[in-house]
C-alpha cells in the first residue's frame, strides 16, 4: 500500500490505496517511516518524491482506525507516532506531487515537505476540529510560521477547503502545475539529486530550524489529540463517516 522504488538517487514513495482514497492504515504509515528512516542512512537516496494516485494524494487517517482507537481506549501508542518522528528526522529534501484530495495528514505532512507540486484538482482540507479533534504532525507550530496565523487558522481551525490556487497564495505549495504534476516534481527532485549532497543537508538543516521544538510540540499536539479521540463528541463524528448511525 505503500510503493516503494528507487532510480537516479530519487527515492518515489506512492501512496497506493485508492479504493479508500489513500486512506493511512498503520501499516502505511510504518512502511513511510521506515523508508524515510532508510533514506537517511543510504548514500544512494538523495531525494524522496511522495506522491498518490490522480484524485487522491490521501484522505488522511483512517477513520475506522480512529474509531477503534477511539472506542478501544487504547489511543496512546499509535503508529502515525513514528512517521511524525521520522518527518521530523528525515535528512533528505522531500518533494512533494498532489494531484488530488489532501485531507488531515495529508495537508500537514505536506507541511515538513520542501518542494511541493500541486495540480488544478489539489485540494488541501484540515478538518481537525469538525472531527472533534485538534491539528496534528507540528502544525500548529509550522502552519503559522509557513502561512501567518490566519491563513493557518482557515486551514487547521475553520477546517476550509483550499483548492491549489489558495494553497499557492496561502504558501503551503511551492508551484500550480498545469499538466503532469508528477513529471513537473520529478524534473525538481532530480535537481536536488544533482547537486553536492551534503552541502545541500546543510543548507536545509539549517532552514528547517530547531527540531527539538517541533518534536515538543508534537508531544504536546499528541497528547490532546490522543485525548480527543475517546471524546464521546469525536467518537460520533467517526461513526457518522463510517455509517454506523442512521
Ligand atoms: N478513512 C477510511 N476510509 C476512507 C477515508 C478515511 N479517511 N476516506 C475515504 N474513505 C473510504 C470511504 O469510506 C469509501 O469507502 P467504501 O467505498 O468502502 O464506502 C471510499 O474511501 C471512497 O470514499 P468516498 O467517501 O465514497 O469518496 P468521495 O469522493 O465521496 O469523498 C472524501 C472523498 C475524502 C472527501 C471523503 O471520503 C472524506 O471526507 N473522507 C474522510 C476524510 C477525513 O476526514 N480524514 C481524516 C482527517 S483527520
Amino acid at each position: 500500500m505503500i510503493s516503494r522504488s528507487l532510480a537516479d538517487g530519487i527515492q518515489i514513495l506512492r501512496i497506493d490505496r485508492p479504493e479508500k482514497k489513500n486512506a493511512l492504515t498503520g501499516a502505511m504509515y510504518a512502511a513511510l517511516a521506515e523508508a524515510l528512516e532508510e533514506g537517511n542512512t543510504d548514500d544512494a537516496i538523495r531525494c524522496h518524491l511522495i506522491c498518490g494516485h490522480p484524485g487522491a494524494f490521501t484522505a488522511g487517517n483512517d477513520i475506522a482506525d480512529f474509531l477503534k482507537y477511539g472506542v478501544g481506549g487504547d489511543a496512546g501508542d499509535r503508529p502515525s507516532g513514528r512517521f511524525l518522528k521520522a518527518l521530523v528526522m528525515n535528512d533528505k529534501p522531500l518533494v512533494a506531487a498532489v494531484d488530488g484530495l489532501a485531507v488531515g495528514v495529508g495537508t500537514t505532512l505536506l507541511m515538513h515537505c520542501d518542494m511541493i507540486f500541486a495540480s488544478r484538482q489539489a485540494v488541501f482540507k484540515a478538518p481537525f476540529v469538525d472531527l472533534g479533534l485538534v491539528p496534528e504532525a507540528g502544525s500548529t507550530l509550522i502552519g503559522p510560521k509557513l502561512m501567518g496565523n490566519q491563513w493557518a487558522f482557515e486551514l487547521l481551525c475553520l477546517g476550509e477547503t483550499f483548492d491549489a490556487e489558495r494553497a499557492e497564495k496561502a504558501g503551503l505549495v511551492n508551484h500550480v502545475v498545469d499538466g503532469d504534476v508528477e513529471a513537473a516534481a520529478l524534473d525538481c527532485a532530480r535537481k536536488i539529486a544533482g547537486k553536492p549532497p551534503a552541502a545541500l543537508a546543510a543548507a536545509r538543516r539549517l532552514l528547517k530550524g530547531d527540531r527539538d521544538a517541533l518534536l515538543a510540540c508534537i508531544e504536546t499536539e499528541t497528547e490532546i489529540f490522543t485525548e480527543r479521540l475517546t471524546a464521546p463528541e469525536t467518537i460520533a463524528t467517526f461513526e457518522a463517516f463510517m455509517g454506523k448511525k442512521t
